[in-house]
């Protein structure tokens, strides 16, 4: 996490001290420097050079914030999209819908309409019944529509479980012994224009055997459909690529150990290449910055763990009760000493815990601590559960820092839900 740096006993975003910005915005707050996701971007494309020209197509679900695709989108970036919503955020954020990628497995007639009309680079379809509907819409609105299919190799990506998505009990793709008859009633169907084919096997790999796998039987595919008469001039690889999250354990592959592994599976393919990575362009990023509101004392007295208790609750980062995941935890203004303690947030569920006896920073109430490498799936899977306001998203560049979403207030929290006629009419209340 370089931009996230302890300079004089205080930790900075880049050149601007975390306080000042705890200062102007309160807390929680998500902070992403644009350094680091500039500096991703970089390295990733430095990695896949020796592939020719690929389209890198950011997954904007892992921080569809616009700051984050404008800074993507002007580091040459593409966008990988699985709703309308994400098409248009895209869009607006100054992604040509020609570097733009469609995948899920349940885009709706709306969607696929939106996306043909816009001209987008490639749909990645995930079922037969999905290319039947897309020629229907192509056809009535009179787009063409550029087509891969996502495949799903049955293939374990070594990851949690709830972001594996290459095994062949997932939801994900077609068969691989499917594909023939697939592409060859795609083929048939007017409106849709074969040009790829598509594979993503899971999150937060840390290891690229199974990729290597999967990219393996990509290539013979190729081949086979090749053979078959189908066009493929187009291979996209998916996202998948995992960061470190925790210091003391193995670094994961680098982009350019990922890069070396594509460079020598997909020679002689003979294909344009298509990533779309996510959490490494934006994992590393962000923090979330957060309060302690007290330190409770557990249960067995003085001698027992203490509870943490932060301003940040689940709602503000899913990632540790959904997936058990580990995050850093780091003090804003280390004080020299460390504790073993438990981290809570506010919220009123057992799975409100972030770390149980971590060792860490010596911390009091007040202090400022930051949840690190909460770039990629932290602001995006936030949720208002207990009524808490959706926290503000901060960007630094260089100096300078600027609010990216504000605050959500109170009042827009509440003032959302409507009330029906019935309940309106103050003469029916009861006494
Ligand atoms: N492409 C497709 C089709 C995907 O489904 C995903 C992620 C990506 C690319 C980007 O994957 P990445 O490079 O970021 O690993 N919320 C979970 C992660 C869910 C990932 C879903 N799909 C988490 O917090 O770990």
């Amino acid at each position: 996490m370089e931009n996230f740096e302890l300079r004089g006993g205080v930790m900075h975003a880049e050149d601007v001290p975390l306080p000042e910005i705890a200062q102007a915005v309160g807390t929680p707050a998500y902070i992403y420097s644009s350094a680091a996701m500039e500096r991703q971007a970089r390295l990733f494309r430095e990695a896949l050079a020796p592939v020719g020209d690929p389209l890198i197509a950011y997954a904007v679900k892992a921080n569809p914030n616009a700051a984050v695709l404008a800074t993507l989108a002007r580091a040459g970036l593409g966008a990988d999209v699985v709703s309308g919503g994400e098409l248009r955020r895209a869009i607006a954020a100054g992604i040509p819908a020609g570097k733009i990628v469609f995948s899920g497995v349940g885009k709706t007639r709306e969607e696929m309409q939106f996306a043909c009309d816009s001209d987008i680079f490639q749909f990645n379809l995930e079922s037969e019944p999905e290319a039947e509907m897309l020629s229907e819409v192509a056809v009535a609105a009179g787009c063409q529509a550029r087509v891969a299919f996502r495949i799903n190799p049955a293939i374990d990506a070594g990851t949690h479980a709830k972001i594996s998505t290459g095994k062949s009990e997932n939801k994900f793709g077609i068969a691989e012994a499917r594909a023939p008859a697939a592409y060859a009633r795609a083929a048939s169907l007017p409106g849709l224009e074969i040009q790829g084919i598509a594979i993503h096997i899971g999150s937060q790999l840390t290891d690229l055997s199974p990729l290597e796998l999967a990219y393996a039987k990509i290539g013979s595919l190729i081949a086979r459909l090749r053979e078959a008469g189908h066009p493929i001039s187009v291979a996209d690889l998916g996202g998948g690529l995992g960061i470190a999250y925790d210091p003391d354990q193995p670094p994961p592959p680098t982009p350019a150990d990922y890069g070396a592994m594509v460079t020598r599976v997909t020679r002689g393919w003979n294909v344009r290449l298509v990533f779309e990575p996510g959490r490494l362009l934006v994992g590393n990023a962000g923090i979330l910055l957060t309060r302690v509101l007290r330190v409770k004392e557990g249960a067995g007295g003085p001698e027992a763990t203490p509870f943490v208790i932060v301003d940040a609750g689940m709602n503000d980062l899913m990632r540790p009760t959904l997936y058990d995941a580990w995050h850093e935890l780091r003090a804003v203004e280390p004080k020299g000493g460390h504790a073993i303690a438990n981290v809570v947030g506010p919220v009123c569920e057992t799975g409100d815990t972030f770390a149980m006896a971590r060792r860490m920073s010596q911390v009091d109430e007040g202090d400022l601590l930051a949840f690190m490498t909460s770039g990629a799936y932290a602001a995006t899977m936030a949720s208002t559960y207990n009524s808490r306001p959706l926290a503000p998203e901060v960007m630094v560049n260089g100096n300078r820092f600027a609010v990216v979403r504000d605050r959500q207030s109170i009042e827009a929290l509440i003032g959302a839900d409507l009330m029906p006629p019935w309940l309106q009419d103050k003469s029916t209340e009861q006494s």
